[in-house]
Order: structure tokens, then sequence, then C-alpha cells
């Protein structure tokens, strides 16, 4: 019997961020393919994700985490690589702030960099030293349209996901050589939390569908199948790219 290339049978994932939005699709993804979770999170915040995935029947353990405090990442981030081999990072944990630029404060530049780029980054480090040494392992970061656009009044965001977008392909480069995948993916227009304020504007949440040829927005789901082939052996051969899911947006 062959196994599918996108087997995730026995694979070990990490996944930030994981209670809601798309890092629970992402995670229930994953466990549908086949792989045990740990789920990294802020405290309470992902019961509901760990009962899914055990449903699934997979092996799932919960770990409290805020991902801007870089000494609590490094602490979990050897922790979680001295317990398990982990196979799979999917750092997904990431947060959005509305303003116009000439209100953005010190306070509010720094949390969304802090959670959304150098959390991640830290993150990737602590986890990745070991697929390095081992010769393997599958790193994948959600980033955004905005990796590659502006945006509108949300200038700190948009600098994170250029950032994450710079990070994926820097290691790329440096960890490619050992065998370690380093790949990201660029949702488009998703029904979350994160797009609340934009959903609930008729006149954004009008001319952001009008662009969409899907004529929708996403879903959580619609991201697992790009998830699970970044983390699967389908991918052995990609490397450094940001992989947009975005209904079409982008070719508009
Ligand atoms: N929804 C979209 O349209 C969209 C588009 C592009 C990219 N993204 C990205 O997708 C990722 C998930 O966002 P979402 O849309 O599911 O939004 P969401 O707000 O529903 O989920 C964000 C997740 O990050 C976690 N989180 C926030 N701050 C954290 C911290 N300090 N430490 C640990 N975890 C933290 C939250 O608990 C939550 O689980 C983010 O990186 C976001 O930027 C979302």
């Amino acid at each position: 019997m062959t196994t599918s290339p996108f087997d995730l049978t026995g694979k070990l994932a990490v996944v930030t961020g994981a209670g809601r939005g798309l890092g629970q699709g992402v995670a229930l993804g994953l466990a549908n393919a086949g792989a045990d979770l740990v789920l990294v999170g802020l405290p309470d915040s992902q019961t509901e994700t760990e009962k899914m995935v055990r449903d699934l029947g997979r092996d799932v353990e919960v770990l409290d985490l805020d991902v801007s405090d870089h000494e609590a990442v490094a602490a979990l981030g050897q922790q979680v690589s001295s317990d398990h081999q982990v196979d799979i990072l999917v750092n997904n944990a990431g947060i959005i702030d509305r303003h116009d630029t000439v209100d953005v404060t010190p306070e509010s530049w720094n949390t969304v960099l802090d959670i959304n780029l150098s959390g991640l980054f830290f993150l990737t480090q602590h986890v990745g030293r070991p697929m390095v040494e081992r010769g393997h392992g599958k790193i994948v970061s959600i980033a955004s349209l905005l990796a590659f656009q502006g945006g509108i009044r949300v200038v700190s965001y948009t600098a994170s996901k250029h950032g994450v977008a710079g990070i994926t392909k820097a290691l790329a480069n440096e960890w490619g050589p050992s065998g370690v995948q380093v790949n990201a993916i660029a949702p488009g227009y998703m029904a979350t939390d994160n797009t609340t304020a934009l959903r609930e504007d008729p006149e954004r949440s009008r001319s952001i569908l009008d662009r969409i040829p899907a004529g929708r927005w996403g879903t959580p789901e619609d991201i697992a199948g790009a998830a699970v082939f970044l983390s699967s052996s389908a991918a052995d051969y990609v490397n450094g790219h940001v992989l947009v899911v975005d209904g079409g947006w982008m070719a508009r």
C-alpha cells in the first residue's frame, strides 16, 4: 500500500493561537491528516480545539504562552523540543490594531510587532534549532495579503506581515540545506475575529467582497489544505514560498 504524501500520521505539530479562527482550522486540518498536536496559546483559550482534536482520535497537549513574552517563548520552545520530536511548527498567533497612521502609539506598534513578528521569530528559532540538528522539519507561518500589499489603517500589521515573509525567505535560505522547509500562507479576507470590524462596516464589506472572485469571505477550513500541504512531504521541494489562499483576490 502506498502512503499519501499528504499523510501526517505519526507527526507532531505545534500550532500557536489554535483556540479559534484560522489556528483552529489549521489544527483540525493537521489532525485530520493524522498529526498529533501541541496547542500553544493564551491561558484558557484552547479548550474547544483540544476537545475537537481529541475527538478526531489524535494526541493533544495544551501549553500556555503569550508569544510576546520572549523569555517564556524561549523556555517553552526549549521545553516542547525536549519533550517531543517536533516535526511541524505553525506560527499562527497574531493580532491586528486598526488606526490612522498619525494615531499609532509606540505601545500599539510594539504590541503588534512583539506578537506578530518577534514572538514568531524567537519561537521559530527555538523550535527550529533541533529540526536543523536532526535534518528535517516543516515551519509554516501565517502571513497575510499584507505581506504584499499596504492595507488601510493597519500599518503595524502590514510591517509585521512583510516581516513574516522576510523571515520565511531568510530561514528558507539558511535552513534549506539542513532539510528544514520554511514557508508561509497568506490568507485573504477570512471570517474570523481579526476581520469583525471590516465585516461590520457595510461599505468596506461590500468593496472587499466585490474584489473576491470566489464571492465570499474565506473560512478557517479554507486554509487547512494549504497548511497540510506545506507541513507534509508533498512539499519537500517547496521552500521560502508564501502561498496565497484568497479566493482569487490577488488575481484581480
Ligand atoms: N482573518 C483574516 O482575514 C486573516 C487574514 C490574513 C492573515 N490572518 C492571520 O491569521 C492568524 C490568525 O488570525 P485569525 O484571523 O484566526 O484571528 P483570531 O483573532 O480569531 O485569532 C488569533 C489567535 O491568536 C491568539 N493570540 C493573540 N495574541 C496572542 C498572544 N500574545 N500569545 C498567544 N496567542 C495569541 C488568539 O488567542 C487567537 O487564538 C493571524 O496571524 C492573522 O494575522 C488573518
